[in-house]
């Protein structure tokens, strides 16, 4: 069986649907990964042979002032995840993020280049990468950009805003790869199925800026919206984030043989399939 951890958010919830049979969830009210007895408990009377976890305090900006939280949950919650998995001999696989990288190399990030966070949120996720190793059997796989049908996210901030503007202002001095957790739960799977471990990026291929993205989600929803550009300095959020951090991702192609498509591409699929309302 594969446990889900974190399977309520916007990544388990796709990944959930997605293992069908396989696949098992659970969320915040049936585990605390931040308590050592309630993730010993749970994944010891569960017995997986594989946890996925996808839990973590994801408010990139909130991590700034909640240090504590944001340590507990993306650090330490990962260590004990890994030391239950350690002790049933199950594989862990860690979720992890390109904001673990200080986005100053200018060209894709491959998995042994070093991290360098610039924020709380991508130091207490490299400790949760660190920590993934308590488990001999490891998988740490990084991502960026996620949107998805079951969270909040930047299509549907885009959605809803271009529903009631016709002009908005998006920084567009910082580029990525946005990516379907619907392709990321996919490129998860392969990785399990064929027996990896270590270190794998995965995202959508392709990259744009943030204002590159909107326009996109605009132009394919058919909205008639005007993107202005601004500055990562000008928009002055709390967390300081990469400006350059697409994530290589041959590695992943050449070890399970799937290749994310490209990021336009994903994001038309992902319009159809909200359009259909069949989620
Ligand atoms: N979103 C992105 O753009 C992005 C980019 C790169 C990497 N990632 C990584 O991808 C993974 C999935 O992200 P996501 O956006 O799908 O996350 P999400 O929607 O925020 O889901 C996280 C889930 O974890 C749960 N959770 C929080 N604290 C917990 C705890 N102490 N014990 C158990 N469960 C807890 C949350 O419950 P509550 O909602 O009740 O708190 C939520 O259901 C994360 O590891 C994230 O760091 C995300």
């Amino acid at each position: 069986m594969i446990l889900v951890v974190g399977a309520n958010g916007m990544l388990g919830r796709d990944l959930i649907a997605l293992l069908g049979d396989r696949g098992h969830g659970i969320d915040i009210d049936d585990i605390d990964i931040t308590s050592p007895e309630s993730v010993m408990t749970v994944i010891g009377e569960l017995k997986p042979e594989v946890v996925v976890n996808c839990a973590a305090y994801t408010d990139v900006d909130g991590c700034e002032s909640n240090t504590e939280t944001a340590m507990a949950v993306n650090g330490e919650g990962v260590a004990y995840l890994a030391m239950a998995c350690r002790d049933i001999g199950a594989l862990l696989v860690q979720i992890s993020t390109d904001y673990i990288f200080d986005g100053g190399k200018g060209t894709p990030y491959g998995e042994d280049d070093a991290p360098c966070p610039l924020s709380v949120y991508g130091e207490s996720k490299l400790a949760g990468e660190m920590n993934a190793s308590f488990s001999p059997e490891h998988l740490v796989v990084r991502t960026q950009w996620l949107y998805g049908l079951h969270g909040k996210n930047f299509v549907e901030t885009m959605l809803r805003l271009g529903a009631e503007k016709d002009e908005l202002t998006v920084v567009d001095d910082q580029i990525g790869s946005p990516t379907w957790t619907v392709d990321l739960a996919r490129s998860i799977i392969a990785l399990i199925d064929n027996g990896c471990r270590g270190v794998y990026h995965s995202a959508n291929s392709e990259y744009c800026s943030w204002n590159g993205f909107a326009q996109a989600i605009f132009e394919e929803a058919g909205l008639n919206v005007t993107v202005k550009p601004m500055t990562t300095s000008e928009l002055n959020r709390p967390a300081r984030r990469p400006l350059y951090s697409t994530l290589e991702c041959s590695k992943l192609a050449a070890d399970t043989g799937f290749r994310p498509q490209a990021w336009r591409t994903a994001l038309r699929e992902y319009l159809k399939l909200r359009a259909s309302n069949s989620y």
